[in-house]
Order: structure tokens, then sequence, then C-alpha cells
């Protein structure tokens, strides 16, 4: 029988581009995305894909579809406790005496160091390993960003032994275009941009030497196939569990690296008059972004620092990133804002 696997968020960013990478890659897999909107053309395009309606809260409807996966995916929100503890539920209760596979998608806020003001626009030497730091990720306090659901996976890993093999996949910032049938863009640059057009220049706090790792979504995408392959294949050759943590940073850029060449882009098409990054005061960089609802999270996406080293993907898949740079692609990114 063919494989089942259930990708959740797969109209967004990265849960659309694990869709299409996986259906164009295993046309022999069985997949179902669970969906709250079902785009138009979803038919059209992935005429062998099933569809479940629902959103993060039908908990019974996760369930029952993860009780049918082999494998379940799940993207779009990294934070949201009922759906992962609804995913969990449906794949202990799988009827196959088989274990079955969650890959989780998380993300490197939970190591980065917005929290308290020491590294705050300067460089924090600290470069976090998922191979050597594994102990201090897997019990950063509750706070930290992604913790939350981090936390009821490793704990429902550890419950559930050969019952349940859990993956968590921590990307850093990503770039570069997606592909799936909705939202192709990703985070980071549309809500810089949305920024500096605000203040008028392209900015940084401090020093603005503040580095973050980054990785494109194609590379990413290297890391979802190869852990979707190898639960298939029954667990083999990856780490679940514990062990099961995955960083996927391919390349690192401080904040005033950025703001220069964001600032040459914009300027360049007339939507600032000055591309010369301007220092501001982090109090007011604090405050940015405050339509999230997230205290600080200013400080987070610009002040702060998120490296990261991918040893564990670069250990058991030898890893070797291909896409293209994050400089190489910034034109595309920043022009795809202004659509
Ligand atoms: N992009 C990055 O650079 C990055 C890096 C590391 C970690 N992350 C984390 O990865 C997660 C996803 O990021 P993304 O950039 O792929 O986001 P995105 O493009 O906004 O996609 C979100 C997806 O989740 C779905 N979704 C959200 N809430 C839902 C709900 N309550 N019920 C059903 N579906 C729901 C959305 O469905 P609709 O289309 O119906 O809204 C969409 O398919 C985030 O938690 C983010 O923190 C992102």
């Amino acid at each position: 029988m063919a494989p089942t696997i259930l990708i959740t968020g797969s109209t967004g960013y990265i849960g659309g581009t694990v869709l299409d990478t996986v259906v164009k890659q295993h046309p022999d897999y069985d997949v179902t995305v669970l969906l709250r909107n079902v785009p138009d053309d979803l038919n059209e395009r992935y005429p062998n894909v099933h569809i479940v309606k629902g959103d993060y809260d039908s908990t019974d409807t996760i369930s029952a579809a993860a009780s049918k996966a082999d494998v379940v995916v799940h993207n779009g929100n990294s934070d949201h406790e009922p759906s992962i503890k609804a995913l969990i539920s449906g794949l202990v209760n799988r009827s196959d005496s088989s274990p079955g596979f969650l890959i989780h998608l998380s993300g490197t806020g939970i190591v980065a160091d917005w929290r308290t003001p020491d590294h705050l626009g300067k460089l924090n030497p600290k470069i976090w390993s998922d191979i050597q730091d594994l102990d201090t990720i897997t019990t950063r306090p509750d706070g930290e960003l992604h913790r939350n659901v981090d936390k009821i996976i490793q704990t429902a890993a550890s419950e559930n032994g050969e019952k349940l093999k859990t993956a968590i996949v921590c990307p850093p910032d990503i770039y570069g275009p997606g592909r799936g049938p909705g939202r192709t863009q990703s985070v980071y640059f549309p809500v810089f941009q949305k920024e500096i057009e605000t203040v008028g220049a392209p900015f940084y706090a401090g020093e603005g030497t503040n580095t973050r790792s980054w990785v494109h979504i194609e590379d990413l995408m290297t890391v979802y196939l190869k852990l979707v392959e190898a639960a298939v294949a029954g667990g083999g050759g990856a780490d679940w569990g514990r062990e099961g943590y995955y960083f996927a940073a391919s390349q690192e850029a401080s904040q005033i690296d950025i703001a220069k060449a964001v600032g040459k882009i914009l300027k360049s098409q007339g939507r600032i008059e000055d591309a010369e990054p301007k220092q501001m005061p982090l109090s007011t960089v604090r405050d940015m972004v405050s339509s999230w609802g997230i205290k600080d999270l200013g400080a987070y996406m610009f002040a702060a620092n998120s490296r990261t080293r991918s040893d564990r993907v670069t250990k058991l898949f030898g890893y070797e990133p291909k896409a293209p740079n994050l400089w190489e692609t910034m034109e595309a990114d920043v022009l795809a804002c202004l659509k």
C-alpha cells in the first residue's frame, strides 16, 4: 500500500512548498492536506491529493486525519497547542502497529537572544549546535518562542516509545520563493520593507552587527524530503524523539548588511530617498511589528542574534546547501514585497 502522508498548512509559504516537493518527488505517496481555505486551483494542480477541511481548532477532524496517516508533516503555526495535541492523539491511536511519524515545523526563535539586553544590536559569539547544545535547546525556558509546542512533542515522544517517532525541524529565517498553492513569500522581507517605509530609511539598532542565520527554502526542502523519506522507510537513517531536532541554517547575515542591501533596492525603486541605513533607538525598534501582538517582537526581528549550525543534517544526510545565497535572491525577494 502507498504510504499515507498528512500535510498541514499547505497554503502557507513553508507548508505549501513541502506539499509541492512531496507530491512532485513522490507521486507514489498517498497525500492528504488539512486546510481551512481551499485554493480554487488546488485540485487542478494536485489532482491526486485528498483534502480534509478544518482549521487548527477542529481537533476531532485533525485526530481522525492523523490516525489514518503514516507520516504527519505539520506546518503553519509553530505555537498552536490544540492542533499538535490532536495530531499526536491521532498518530498514537493508529490501528497499524508500526510507529506513526510526526515532522513538526518549529523555528530558531527558540534560541534567539532578544529577551535579554546583553547582545541586542551587537554580535553574540554564541552559535548553537543541534548536537552539542541539544540538552540546552530541549530545556529552554517556557516563555521562549515555540518552546510550548516543542515541549509537548518531546514529552509525547518520550511517553509513547515505539508508537510515536517525532522530528522537530527548526529553520532560521528563510528566503527565496516558495512554490505552493498559496503564500509564496517568506515573512522577514515584507515586514522589514514595511517598517523601512514607515521610518523612511533602512535601519538597525546599536552597532547593527547582530547576526541571524538564514536558509533558502529549496535547501530547507532537502531536509524535509530526507525526513519524510526516512519516515516512510520506517525511520532508519534519521534521528527521532529527543535527538530528532534539526537546524537547517546555511549562512549568516548581520542586520546592518541586510539594511544596506535592502536600502539600495528600495531606493532604486523610488520607495525611499536615502539608501544609507539609519541607527534607531532600541526602544523604537522594540515596538515595531506591534500588530502581531508579541511584546518586543521588533527587538527579535531586527536587533537580536539567532545563530545556528546544522550539525545533525550534515552528519546524517551530508547536507550541502546548493541554492543561491541570500544576497543573490534579495532583489527578487524585496521586489516581491512591492507587488
Ligand atoms: N518563514 C520563515 O522565515 C520561518 C522561519 C522559521 C519558522 N517559521 C515558522 O513557521 C510557521 C509557518 O511559517 P510560514 O512562513 O509558512 O507561514 P504562512 O505562510 O503564514 O503559512 C501559514 C499556514 O498555516 C495555516 N494556518 C495558520 N493558522 C491556521 C489555523 N488556525 N487553522 C488552519 N490553518 C492555519 C495557513 O492557512 P490559511 O492559508 O488558511 O491562512 C497557512 O497554510 C510559523 O509559525 C513561523 O513562526 C517561519
